[in-house]
C-alpha cells in the first residue's frame, strides 16, 4: 500500500471510492470530482489530504485533514484540524484507516495543531470504532452526531 498527498488527478479516483461508501450505507452525501477537488484536493484550509492506493494504483481510501476556520459548520475552535475518513468498503478491515492516520497525525504534528475534531454519525459503529482505535475521545454529542477530538502530540491510544 501507497500512503501519498493527493494531486488533482485522484479527483475520479476519490469520488469512486465515495460512491462505494453510498452504496453500502445509504449515507448521501456530494460526490463529485469538484466537489471533491474544491473541499479536499484544492481547499485553502487543507493540511493534508492523504491518498492509500494499492500496487496497481487503485485509490482504496483517502483522508483530509483541514484547518477550523472561523464559522465552520462544526463548531470546532480556531487552532483545531477537522479529519474526514474514506475508504472503500472492499479495503476495510484491512489497516488503511490505521496507515492513513499515522501520514495525518505526523502532518498535525508539524502544523501546530492542538487537537483534530472527527464528527460522526451516532449510528455509523465503524467510524466511531475506527476513531477511537485511533486515539479519538468523545467530547460533544449532539442530535445523532458524535464528536470526538484527539490530542496531536500526545500518546493517548488506550
Ligand atoms: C471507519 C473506516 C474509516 C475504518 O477504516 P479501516 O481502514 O477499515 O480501518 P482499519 O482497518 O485501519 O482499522 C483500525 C481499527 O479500527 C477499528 N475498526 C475499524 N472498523 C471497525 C468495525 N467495522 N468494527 C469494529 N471496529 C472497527 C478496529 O479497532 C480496527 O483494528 P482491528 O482491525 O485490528 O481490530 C472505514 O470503515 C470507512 O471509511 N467507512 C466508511 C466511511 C466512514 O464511516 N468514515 C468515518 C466516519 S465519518
Amino acid at each position: 500500500m501507497d500512503i501519498r498527498s493527493a494531486s488533482l488527478d485522484d479527483a475520479a479516483g476519490m469520488s469512486r471510492v465515495l460512491r462505494e461508501i453510498i452504496a453500502l450505507t445509504g449515507r448521501e452525501r456530494p460526490n463529485d470530482a469538484a466537489f471533491i477537488t474544491a473541499h479536499y484536493i484544492a481547499n485553502p484550509a487543507s493540511i493534508r489530504c492523504s491518498i492509500a492506493a494499492d500496487e496497481a494504483g487503485n485509490i482504496l481510501g483517502f483522508q483530509s485533514l483541514v484547518e477550523a476556520i472561523a464559522g465552520n459548520r462544526y463548531g470546532v475552535p480556531m487552532g483545531w484540524g477537522i479529519i474526514g475518513t474514506h475508504i472503500g468498503p472492499r479495503a476495510h478491515r484491512r489497516g488503511v484507516g490505521t496507515a492513513l492516520f499515522a501520514a495525518s497525525r505526523a502532518a498535525a504534528m508539524q502544523a501546530r495543531l492542538e487537537k483534530i475534531d472527527a464528527y460522526i454519525g451516532a449510528d455509523n459503529v465503524s467510524g466511531l470504532r475506527y476513531y477511537e482505535a485511533m486515539g479519538f475521545r468523545t467530547y460533544r454529542e449532539t442530535d445523532g452526531i458524535v464528536q470526538k477530538m484527539f490530542v496531536v502530540g500526545r500518546e493517548n491510544v488506550a
